[in-house]
């Protein structure tokens, strides 16, 4: 079992623990019992995920004598706006939500966001238990905060800080994870090594050939190291002012190709063709040497993850996308790039012909008139 503690605030101390361990989905009804027990608890989760998992949880959460209300919501990304937000006010409020509630968010980063999302505004705010079950959102989004939705204007652009109380993330929940959602949040560990850990790139790397969702022991090795970096950056910089920003390497494109595409294209599909395309960019700038940017390709390859954009790419929609970036200023769209594999290079502003040529989209420009 691996504890992780996310340190948080002197003044008001916010800090959870974040657990991981193989079966640790099934002990979860007990954990919280004991720690929330009197409280009136609400799980958001989907479609999908009641069915392997929102059952069993109510069911157990109610033989432990806990008052439980499970609410389900299609499975996707369409999901994640605000028709579903209004439903899950609703049923929220006819539950009889108050302040000393608890939401739990049981499923992937759509139900962590939008669960996430509801507990912090719905009456300005109350506790959230982070259950994940993708990989993605066990490596990245259950910890640090970040809750949101989409607006048709792009995706993500409603959100707030609010810090779960407790994260559980077990193993074994990927085990029953269709294999290309396993693929899509590798896209996110492979991120955290190649922005942060030199080491643990390094072992990714050499374990590639046994990296599969069936390998509980390796997966659980792999998250424990994640999510312990991700804490480390959370804990120094939790609402995104500097070091965070380490953690949008590959989704400034990988934002905009999902974007201009009308997300036909999974979140960690577009991060991986974001970070091929960004160490293109590195190593066009002269930041990122010709050895590195070719490992981290490897490795994306090697996690049969995606390295090149879609033919199909609408160039007009997908650069103004690129300028609609959160992280653009005055000057234009920041980029975090790469130095080495391990070490990024935050804040760097690139010309719009230089990501046009990365892309590939200047050859085809001139082929397409
Ligand atoms: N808040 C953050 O910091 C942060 C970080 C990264 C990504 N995100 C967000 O996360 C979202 C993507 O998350 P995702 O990739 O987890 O997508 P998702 O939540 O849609 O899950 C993918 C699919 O897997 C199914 N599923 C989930 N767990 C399962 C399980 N254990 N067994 C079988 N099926 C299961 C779901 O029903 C869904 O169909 C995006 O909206 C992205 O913006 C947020
Ligand atoms: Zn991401």
């Amino acid at each position: 079992m691996t504890r992780i503690r996310v340190r948080l605030d002197a003044l008001r101390d916010r800090s959870y623990t974040v657990e991981i361990r193989p079966g640790i989905l099934a002990e979860v009804p007990l954990l919280l019992s004991r720690s929330e027990g009197k409280r009136r608890m609400f799980v958001i989760t989907d479609s999908n995920v009641t069915r392997y998992y929102g059952r069993a949880l109510n069911s157990k959460l109610a033989a432990a004598g806990c008052e439980v209300t499970v609410l389900d919501v299609p499975a996707g990304e369409r999901s994640k706006g605000s028709p579903t937000v209004n439903f899950l006010y609703t049923k929220v409020f006819r539950g009889g939500i108050r302040r000393d509630s608890l939401i739990i968010a049981l499923g992937g980063g759509v139900i962590g966001d939008l669960a996430g999302y509801i507990a912090a505004t719905v009456l300005r705010g109350v506790r959230l238990v982070q259950i994940p079950t993708t990989l993605l959102a066990q490596v990245d989004s259950s910890v640090g905060g970040k809750v949101g939705i989409d607006h048709p204007a792009g995706k993500n652009l409603i959100g707030a800080f609010h810090q779960p109380s407790a994260v559980y993330i077990d193993p074994e929940a990927l085990l029953t994870l269709p294999p290309d959602e396993f693929r899509n949040g590798f896209a996110e560990v492979i991120k955290i090594a190649a922005a942060l850990d030199a080491p643990f790139f390094a072992n990714i790397e050499r374990n590639a050939q046994r990296i599969r969702r069936e390998n509980t022991a390796l997966n659980a090795k792999i998250l424990e190291t994640a999510v312990a970096l991700k804490a480390s950056v959370v804990e120094k910089d939790e609402r995104e002012t500097g070091l965070r920003r380490v953690l949008n390497l590959g989704h400034t494109i990988g934002h905009a190709l999902e974007s201009s595409g009308g997300f036909a294209l999974k979140h960690g599909q577009a991060v991986a063709i974001g970070m091929a395309v960004e160490a293109r960019i590195s190593r066009e700038l002269g930041l990122l040497g010709a050895s590195d940017c070719q490992r981290l390709t490897a490795m994306l390859e090697a996690a049969d993850l995606p390295v090149t954009p879609p033919r199909s790419i609408n160039e007009r929609a997908f650069m103004s996308a690129i300028a609609l970036d959160k992280k653009s200023d005055v000057s234009g769209t920041r980029f975090v790039l790469l130095r080495r594999i391990g070490e990024c290079a935050p804040g760097v502003p690139v010309p719009a012909d230089l990501i046009r040529k990365t892309m590939g989209l200047v050859s085809k420009k001139s082929t397409h008139g």
